[in-house]
């Protein structure tokens, strides 16, 4: 069983990721965290030396290797649905969840944390709310094409784990 977890970001997939898949019984794999331990460079430093255009490939490329594999449940960036066909090549080779979150919600936690993105250095300061608030709703159209669309400020893992199962049960007819 292959789960894919989508969402902008600070949406919580590298967090509810490994407890569901713990709930599930799979690996949990986090795409960010593939690509800096496979090129020992982070994605702020990579951006800043090779640019967005080379991690988009680069990012396709650790995806599809991913998604040959059987069972685990990946975290992926908030950017990869909405690049190089990302999106269908997920929806195809697994169930897909959208980790849904208030805008309010995203924008607080994205103030406070300590993480670098470098997709977000445009958008820095509160008067930029806004800017954050179109890039999301770019982005949404291709969330929205997932399996399924949980509420993500009340996820709980067993209940999603089940409600995988029954959307699997679905896909194949039963
Ligand atoms: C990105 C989100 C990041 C990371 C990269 C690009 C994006 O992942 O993949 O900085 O385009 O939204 P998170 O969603 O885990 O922050």
């Amino acid at each position: 069983m292959r789960i894919f977890l989508i969402g902008y970001m600070g949406s919580g997939k590298s967090t509810f990721g490994p407890q569901l898949a713990k709930a599930m019984d799979i690996l949990f794999y986090d795409l960010d965290i593939e690509f800096e331990s496979r090129f020992k460079i982070s994605i702020h430093d990579f951006f800043r030396k090779y640019g967005e255009k080379y991690f988009r490939e680069i990012e396709n490329n650790l995806l599809s290797e991913i998604a040959e594999q059987d069972d685990f449940v990946l975290a992926t960036g908030g950017g990869t649905p909405c690049y190089h066909q990302n999106m269908e090549l997920m929806n195809h080779k697994g169930i897909t969840l959208y980790l849904n979150v208030p805008i309010e919600t995203l924008l607080k936690r994205l103030k406070e944390s300590p993480r670098k993105r470098p997709v977000l250095k445009p958008f820095c300061g509160q008067e930029n709310d806004q800017q954050l608030k179109e890039h999301l709703s770019i982005r949404e159209p291709f969330y929205k094409q997932a399996h399924i669309i949980l509420d993500g400020n009340s996820m709980n893992p067993a209940e999603v784990a089940s409600q995988i199962r029954h959307q699997l049960l679905h896909l194949n007819g039963a």
